[in-house]
């Protein structure tokens, strides 16, 4: 694996291996890897000959007040599990290297960034928009990675690639989750013992969304009315907790085909998001929760 930060390096390394007929696999990231971050890693190092990982804290995409400053970082750590996952790249831009210059260019996708995670974070997705618009930018054609935890976020990148004609395909993968179903992020790391215990609220709110469903429920508001039902049952008051048609984030009254159930939560020091995704045709239900992991990561330190 070789280590990059500079602009130049990265666009000429993926332009070369284009140019001899190979494919590129990016996977961007702002680090502190967990299972989640590997997992994307393992499906790019599956299908490409190059495989990037990107390594950038985006400033672009915290809000005032939000946890730019201290939010973690562990560049050796995750130098070595990149390592591990056999990536060919990992880009280590310094901010500096990324915006120059203050930034009067962005990228902004209308109405799917304006409801769930856009109405508490009204500048974060144009921050993402505009960073991973310079990263396909950089990389070039590749297939780009991205977990389907940040469901909104996809759906978005995913958007802004159709609209603006990246040559970028755009992959979503399945949400990771701890032994116990708390979905895996880096902000996990803020939660103390009896936080870590509450976030698991957000887990069984889905899970019960997923039982009611399958037990013949369709109506959205009584769908909702269960997750948070559960969610309070372990002490979790959610920022919101949604039903939408997956496809494109609209709010729908009855469930049909392609459901997301979304949630926000308040934990602590960490706001953490999850989500769960149904595809339902009449009785039929099909619940899409994600990976559970057998083995914790919990450090021992
Ligand atoms: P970050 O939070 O580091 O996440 C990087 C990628 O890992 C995203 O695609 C995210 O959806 C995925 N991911 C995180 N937790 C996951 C989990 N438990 N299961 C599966 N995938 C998971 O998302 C960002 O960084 C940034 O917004 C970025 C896209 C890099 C732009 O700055």
């Amino acid at each position: 694996m070789i280590t990059a930060d500079r602009i130049a390096d990265l666009r000429e390394r993926c332009a070369a291996v284009r140019g001899a007929g190979h494919t590129v696999g990016l996977v961007p990231t702002m680090g502190f890897f967990h299972e989640g971050h590997l997992s994307l890693m393992r499906a790019a190092r599956a299908h490409h000959d190059l495989v990037v990982t990107t390594i950038f804290v985006n400033p672009l995409q915290f809000g005032e007040g939000e946890d730019l400053e201290s939010y973690p970082r562990d560049l050796a750590a995750d130098t070595a599990a990149a390592e591990a996952e056999g990536v060919d790249v990992l880009f280590t831009p310094s901010v500096p290297e990324m915006y120059p210059e203050p930034t009067v260019t962005t990228v902004h996708v209308a109405g799917l960034t304006e409801g769930l995670c856009g109405a508490a974070r009204p500048t974060h997705f144009d921050g993402v928009t505009t960073v991973v618009a310079k990263l396909f930018s950089i990389v070039g054609p590749c297939a780009a990675y991205f977990g389907r935890k940040d469901f909104q976020q996809l759906a978005v990148v995913r958007r802004m690639a159709a609209d603006l004609d990246l040559p970028v395909e755009v992959v979503g993968c399945p949400v990771v989750r701890e032994h116990d179903g708390v979905a895996m992020s880096s902000r996990n790391a803020y939660l103390s013992a009896d936080e870590r215990e509450r976030a698991r609220g957000l887990f069984a709110g889905l899970r019960a969304a997923a039982a009611v469903v399958e037990n013949g429920e369709r109506d959205a508001g009584r769908v909702r009315a269960a997750v948070q039902a559960e969610a309070e049952r372990h002490g979790v008051r959610f920022e919101y907790a949604e039903v939408r048609r997956a496809a494109d984030l609209a709010p729908i009254a009855a469930l049909d085909g392609e459901v997301l159930v979304a949630v926000a939560a308040p934990i602590g020091q960490a706001r953490l998001i999850d989500n769960v995704t149904m595809q339902i045709a009449g009785d039929e239900v099909s619940v899409d929760l994600g990976v559970i992991t057998l083995a914790t990561q919990e450090s021992s330190s």
